[in-house]
C-alpha cells in the first residue's frame, strides 16, 4: 500500500461548449414562451447544443485534454478519470472509458459518477481522496452533458433551461500543503423523483410505449426543485467552508452549479453574501447540469476573477437530491491555461462503435442546425 500524500492541487483546467446556439428567440418559434419570461425568470439567454457528431464523451475528451494540457502534462500521467455525467454515450461503457480510449491514456481507472448536476463536485471530492490516499499522482475530474438529448423541446417547463458542454480539471499529488480546505457531498432523499428521467433504464426498460409516452425526456417539477436548490447549495457551501475552519466572509468567490440565476440570487439573499461575488455566466450556457460548475471555473479564471492565493468555494445541486461543495485555495497561475491553445473538437477521436452512424441530433431542432451552417458560428467557449 502506497502511503498517504500530504497535499492534493488543482494544477489544470479546461472546457469545451459546442458552437452551436440556441437562442430564446429560437425556443419562442418552439414552444409558448417569450425571452422576457425566460430571462426574468432563470436570467438565461441562449445555450449551446452538441452537434450530429458530437457526444458526452467527445466533449469531455475535449475539455480533458485542454486541462491535461494546463497542468504541463502528459495524458499518459493520468491515474484516475472520473466523469459526472447524467447523459453517458452509451449505459455500457462509461464515458468515462470512451474519454480514456480518445486519450490514448494506457494506466488510468476510469469510471463514471451519476449524482447529476452535483457530478463534477462529487467527482473532486472522490479524486482528492484517492490522490490523498496515495493510490495515484494525477485524477482527471471531467463534467460533460448532452442536456438536449434528453430535453422534451414539447416542454416549455423543462426545455428552455438546459444546454450542453464539458468541463475538467487535473489534480495532481504534491509534497506542498493541501489547498483544498474542506469538502462536503450529501444526498437529500426528500425530492427523488422531483428531476427524473422515467424510462430506459432497468426498473422501466425501452419499450414503444415508453417512447410513446416520452419517458425518455426529463421530468422536473420546478417550484419544489427551487426550493430545495436555495436550502442545499447554503447549507452544503457552509458545511464545507465550516470543515475548512473559514466562513463566507473568507471567500474571494463561489462558483456555484448555474441552474437558475433566481436560485443564486435567493442564495445571497439567504446567507447575507454579495452576489457580485459569484460568478455567474447562466446566460450564456443554460444549465449544464455536471459541466456548469468546471465551465463556470475555466471562465472565470481567463476573465481574470481568480488568482493566486483566492479562496474559492465550487458548490452544486442536483437530482436525486445530491449536493457537493468545495472550498479551495487557487494555487495554479492563470497563464497556465495558454498551453491548451490549439486543442479543440479537432484534436480527439471517440473510437467508432461498428454499428452504423448515427445522428443522435434532436429532429426539433434540425432548423436551428440548417441555419447555423449557412451563418458564422458562436464558436467554443
Ligand atoms: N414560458 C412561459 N411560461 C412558462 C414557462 C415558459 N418557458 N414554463 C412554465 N411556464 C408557466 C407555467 O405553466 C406556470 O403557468 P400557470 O401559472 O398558468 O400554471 C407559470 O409559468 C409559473 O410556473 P412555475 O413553474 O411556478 O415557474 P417558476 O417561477 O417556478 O419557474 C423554473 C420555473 C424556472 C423551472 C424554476 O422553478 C426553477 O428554476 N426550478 C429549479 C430548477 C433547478 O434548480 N434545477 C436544478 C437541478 S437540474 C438537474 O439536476 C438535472
Amino acid at each position: 500500500m502506497t502511503r498517504p500524500v500530504s497535499g492534493v492541487r488543482l494544477t489544470g483546467w479546461g472546457a469545451y461548449a459546442p458552437s452551436l446556439v440556441l437562442t430564446n428567440a429560437d425556443l419562442e418559434k418552439m414552444v409558448d414562451t417569450d425571452d422576457e419570461w425566460i430571462t426574468s425568470r432563470t436570467g438565461i439567454k441562449e445555450r449551446r447544443i452538441a452537434g450530429p457528431g458530437e457526444t458526452t464523451a467527445s466533449m469531455a475528451a475535449v475539455a480533458a485534454r485542454r486541462a491535461i494540457a494546463t497542468a504541463g502534462l502528459d495524458a499518459q500521467d493520468i491515474d484516475l478519470i472520473l466523469v459526472g455525467t447524467l447523459t453517458p454515450d452509451y449505459p455500457l461503457p462509461s464515458s468515462a472509458a470512451l474519454v480514456k480510449e480518445a486519450l490514448g491514456n494506457k494506466k488510468a481507472a476510469a469510471l463514471d459518477i451519476a449524482a447529476a448536476c452535483s457530478g463534477f463536485v462529487y467527482g473532486y471530492g472522490m479524486a482528492h481522496a484517492f490522490l490523498a490516499a496515495g493510490l495515484g499522482k494525477h485524477a482527471l475530474v471531467v463534467g460533460s452533458e448532452t442536456m438536449s438529448r434528453c430535453t422534451d423541446f414539447t416542454d416549455r417547463s423543462t426545455c428552455v433551461l438546459f444546454g450542453d458542454g464539458a468541463g475538467a480539471v487535473v489534480l495532481s499529488a504534491t509534497d506542498e500543503a493541501d489547498s483544498t480546505l474542506g469538502i462536503e457531498l450529501t444526498t437529500d432523499t426528500s425530492a427523488t423523483y422531483s428531476i427524473w428521467i422515467p424510462g430506459g433504464a432497468g426498473a422501466r426498460p425501452a419499450t414503444d410505449a415508453t417512447v410513446a409516452a416520452r419517458e425518455h425526456y426529463m421530468r422536473m417539477k420546478g417550484g419544489e426543485t427551487f426550493k430545495l436548490a436555495v436550502r442545499k447549495l447554503s447549507s452544503t457551501a457552509l458545511r464545507a467552508l465550516e470543515k475548512a475552519g473559514m466562513t463566507l466572509d473568507d471567500v474571494d468567490l463561489v462558483v456555484p452549479h448555474q441552474a437558475n440565476e433566481r436560485i443564486l440570487e435567493a442564495l445571497c439573499k439567504q446567507t447575507n453574501f454579495p452576489l457580485d461575488r459569484v460568478y455567474v455566466n447562466i446566460a450564456r450556457y443554460g444549465n449544464t447540469s455536471a459541466a456548469s460548475v468546471p465551465i463556470a471555473l475555466a471562465e472565470a479564471v481567463a476573465e481574470g476573477r481568480i488568482k493566486p492565493g483566492d479562496r474559492i468555494v465550487l458548490v452544486a445541486f442536483g437530482a436525486g437530491g445530491t449536493a457537493g461543495a468545495v472550498a479551495l485555495t487557487w494555487t495554479a497561475d492563470p497563464a497556465d491555461r495558454f498551453r491548451a491553445d490549439g486543442i479543440g473538437p479537432e484534436s480527439v477521436q471517440i473510437l467508432d462503435s461498428g454499428l452504423q452512424p448515427t445522428n443522435p441530433f434532436p429532429p426539433d431542432l434540425e432548423w436551428i442546425r440548417a441555419r447555423q451552417q449557412t451563418s458564422s458560428s458562436k464558436g467554443d467557449i
